[in-house]
């Protein structure tokens, strides 16, 4: 689904954040990205969708539905007018998708169908994570990407949230997701890819798993 080969990027002051990154995703895999803060995340995932281009290396993608759920931004100003619907219907043209019944599917999709009416800033964060999750799903993606769409929400939602994306994932569309909690991680995906200062490799979760459990029991 996803192809890197050799894939470098730097920003301005010329160290490589993006370190000669080769991975494949493959088509229906559930990838978690994990690493420590300014590993080099949010800037792969920002590689993949276009947002920058690598100064080396090549990066090809199977598909062009793709649904984003950015890293929560602390001056997101969810006091503006708009209702539930409204977002997502100005996101629905914004993707030039015409078939208005996609919003209460998404809705329903993430439990929120019955905060259609309902203004954004009188939402949870939870609740508006769910919304930003629909709004992910409009356009019928074949591959979503998520970035740290965890931080701040109780662990009752998170486990409600990542319910609706292993769902999600059988249906057989294609998740990568940056996430810190390894409970999740371990719980849901199906490949994990460990970022360190731009540089890893995409192991299959168990293989993960034994490799991490013989480095703690040294
Ligand atoms: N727009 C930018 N301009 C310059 N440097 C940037 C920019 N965005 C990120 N960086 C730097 O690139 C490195 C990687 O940042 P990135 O946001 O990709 O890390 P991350 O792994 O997503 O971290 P976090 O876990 O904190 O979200 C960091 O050193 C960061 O300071
Ligand atoms: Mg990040």
């Amino acid at each position: 689904m996803v192809n890197l080969q050799n894939v470098c990027f730097g920003y301005t002051n010329g160290k490589p954040v993006i370190d000669n990154l080769s991975i494949n995703i493959e088509d229906g895999a559930y990838l978690s990205v994990i690493g420590e803060n300014g590993s080099g995340k949010s800037t792969l995932i920002k590689l993949i969708l276009g947002f920058y281009k690598p100064s080396a290396g090549k990066i090809s993608i199977e598909t062009d539905r793709i649904g984003y759920v950015s890293q929560r931004i602390g001056n997101f100003n969810n006091k503006f007018p708009i209702t539930i619907y409204e977002l997502l219907y100005c996101h629905l043209r914004a993707i030039k998708c015409s078939d208005k019944n996609q919003i209460l599917l998404a809705l329903n999709m993430v439990g929120m169908e019955s905060y259609r009416n309902k203004l954004i800033g009188n939402l949870s964060g939870g609740q508006i994570q769910r919304i930003f999750i629909a709004k992910a799903l409009l356009g019928n993606p074949q591959l979503l990407i998520f970035d740290e769409i965890f931080t701040g929400v109780d662990e009752k939602t998170q486990i409600e949230i990542n319910d609706i994306l292993t769902k999600i994932n059988k249906e057989g569309i294609t998740i990568l997701a940056v996430d810190h909690n390894l409970n999740n991680v371990y719980k849901n995906s199906s490949h994990i890819l460990k970022l360190i200062n731009g540089r890893g490799i995409i192991y299959n979760k168990e293989t993960f798993m034994d490799k991490e459990a013989s480095y703690a029991s040294i």
